[in-house]
């Protein structure tokens, strides 16, 4: 696996549920390669086993300044959980190196961007991006339950003052006015109809907004969702047609059996069946949804975390496997 150590630089709380952390250089010297908009993974020493979290970069890699996370505890959440509680400034951790697809193909464009929560992650890193290499205008429409959870809020005000005639912000608390509606969205994202359309947040808010950007005008190849945080906990998939096969599938300390077809990969056939099995971008490039197989064989499709030594040691991502045993045993960390 292509683990990299980095330095914990500073750890700070953000909002009454969000962690701050700075990330110095890895170790013993080199640095953190990543586009705006992509996340780390990060491991975690979790006492019940190795586990692996999704944190998008809030830095732009053109600020000069080293990458930084934001991890909003998640109730029960594992990871998110540990972090919080245990990482300390100067601590070492390792992340693999940074992935996903929500990042913006020419900054020289104007862009609307749409932020729930701790989505405004990956979105500041692309509004802070367009704001340095590119010259288009920017809307950022950030909205959240209320005044103490809006995160990296001064920051973002440096940014209008930095740049008043290019970007324009406008916050929307739920405390204050409920859950925005797709027409509220759309009329606080008007006159961007060309624009390049960015949204992270809960997924409620991701289809009001991606609803509204198309109501706007906005392209529907212009318009991207994170979907690293659609694919945590999303259920999309539907019941394989083929053969059947027998898992045990070992979590939480519980051995639960399952029936998974031969053409479904085994992330899928977990969350079909309801399991609440780990996973981030369900792609291959994430390393959360890593388990063990104690039994059977699959085929590993690609992937870009792990390596020959991981899979000799018996590992493979559940959301890349498909079965080819008629009996098979995973178990998570
Ligand atoms: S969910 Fe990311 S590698 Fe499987």
């Amino acid at each position: 696996m292509r683990l990299q150590k980095l330095q914990v630089r500073s750890v700070m709380a953000e909002t009454p549920d969000t962690v701050f952390i700075e990330l110095g250089g890895p170790q013993p010297s080199g640095r953190v390669d990543y586009q705006p908009g992509q996340y780390l993974t990060v491991k975690i020493p979790h006492a019940s086993g190795t586990i692996f979290r999704c944190y998008s970069v809030s830095t732009s890699p053109y600020e000069g300044l080293p990458p930084a996370i934001l991890v909003r505890r998640v109730e029960d959440g594992l990871g998110s959980n540990w972090i919080a509680d245990n990482l300390k400034a100067g601590a070492t951790i390792e992340v693999l190196p940074a992935a996903g697809a929500f990042v913006p193909a020419d900054l020289n464009r104007d862009f609307l961007l749409y932020a729930g929560g701790s989505g405004i992650t990956p979105v500041l890193s692309i509004l802070k991006s367009a704001l340095i290499r590119g010259s288009g205008k920017v809307r950022l429409v950030y909205a959240n339950r209320a005044a103490e959870y809006v995160a990296r809020g001064q920051e973002i005000d440096a940014w209008v003052k930095r740049y008043p005639e290019r970007l324009s912000v406008v916050h929307w608390l739920d405390a204050e006015r409920g859950f925005p509606s797709v027409s509220d969205l759309a009329d606080m994202g008007s006159g961007f109809a060309g624009a390049d359309c960015f949204i992270c947040g809960p997924e409620p808010y991701m289809r009001a907004a991606e609803t509204a950007a198309k109501d706007i005008g906005v392209a529907e190849d212009r318009c991207h969702l994170e979907l690293f945080e659609l694919g945590a906990g999303e259920t999309e998939s539907v019941a394989p047609s083929g053969e059947m096969v027998s898992m045990t599938v070992d979590i939480g300390g519980s051995l639960i059996d399952v029936e998974c077809g031969r053409d479904e990969h085994l992330l899928d056939c977990m969350l079909r069946e309801g399991l609440n099995a780990p996973n981030s971008c369900r792609a291959g490039n994430c390393a959360a949804c890593m388990c063990e197989l104690v039994e059977g064989n699959v085929n590993l499709g690609e992937n870009s975390v792990l390596d020959e030594d991981d899979i000799a040691d018996g590992w493979v991502l559940a959301c890349r496997s498909k079965p080819e045993s008629e009996k098979l045993t995973v178990k998570f960390p």
